[in-house]
């Protein structure tokens, strides 16, 4: 009996202890330096979303790459991306992504489907989007290389957690199934050359 109410009430002692590594999403305030910092090669490392199309989309993603390129004005970046969805690498290069300074929203246009993040996080190591559609919660996580600290993921988990997502909905990308880049000769020494 005695054990039993212990429980009962070790769980919500539990649940407000861990409350405070809950750290809130803040936007990223955009400056000029913004934009820049994003551009260049990006790996997608780990994604949740409660969205069920995105959902589904992050089930069959088993990789994916992108580099992000000046657009044709400040506001507007290029997006090539290439991705292994179940075994198949796709290549797209003619997506978009317009930039709100104001509120510190990215809209990625990709024909007819745009999908809008807020910026929460952007250095020169990792990048981590707030996905939002309707009131579903997203949240992604990509990285400079596929290098991500055992401790950056557990931190990452930690948040993901907090938005109320469970190991199940996390989607993890794996180097094993990289795409090859157009080009790309895997043998060579010169490959390091390569990615500067
Ligand atoms: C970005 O895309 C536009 C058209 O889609 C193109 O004209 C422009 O050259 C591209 N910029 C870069 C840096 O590739
Ligand atoms: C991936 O595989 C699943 C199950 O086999 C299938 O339903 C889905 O359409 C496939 N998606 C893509 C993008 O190939
Ligand atoms: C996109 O890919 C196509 C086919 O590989 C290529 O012809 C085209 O030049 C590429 N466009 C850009 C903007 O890289
Ligand atoms: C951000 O600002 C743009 C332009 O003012 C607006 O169209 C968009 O709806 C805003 N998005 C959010 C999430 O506030
Ligand atoms: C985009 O919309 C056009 C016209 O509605 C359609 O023909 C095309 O297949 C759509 N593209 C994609 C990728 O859904
Ligand atoms: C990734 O980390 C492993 C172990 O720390 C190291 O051996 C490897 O060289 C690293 N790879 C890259 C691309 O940084």
């Amino acid at each position: 009996m005695l054990a039993s109410l212990t429980l009962l009430l070790g769980l919500p002692l539990a649940l407000t202890t861990e409350l405070p590594t809950c750290t809130p999403l803040v936007p990223v305030t955009f400056d000029s330096g913004t934009v820049p910092r994003l551009l260049g090669d990006w790996i997608y490392i780990i994604g949740a979303s409660k969205y069920p199309p995105h959902l589904e989309e992050l089930k069959v993603i088993k990789y994916a790459a992108f580099s992000l390129l000046p657009g044709s004005h400040e506001d507007e970046v290029n997006v090539t991306e290439i991705m292994r969805m179940n075994e198949t690498c796709v290549m797209r290069n003619t997506s978009k992504i317009q930039v709100f300074r104001e509120n510190s929203t990215l809209m990625h246009v990709d024909e007819n489907v745009t999908a809008t993040a807020k910026l929460i996080q952007s250095d020169k190591d990792f990048l981590i989007l707030n996905h939002f559609n309707g009131n579903f919660p997203g949240l992604s996580l990509s990285a400079r290389t596929p290098n991500v600290s055992k401790e950056h993921l557990e931190e990452f988990r930690a948040q993901l957690h907090c938005l109320g997502f469970t190991d199940e909905e996390m989607f993890f990308t794996s180097e094993k199934y990289a795409c090859p880049l157009p080009g790309e000769k895997r043998d060579e020494g010169d490959a390091e050359s390569q990615l500067g």
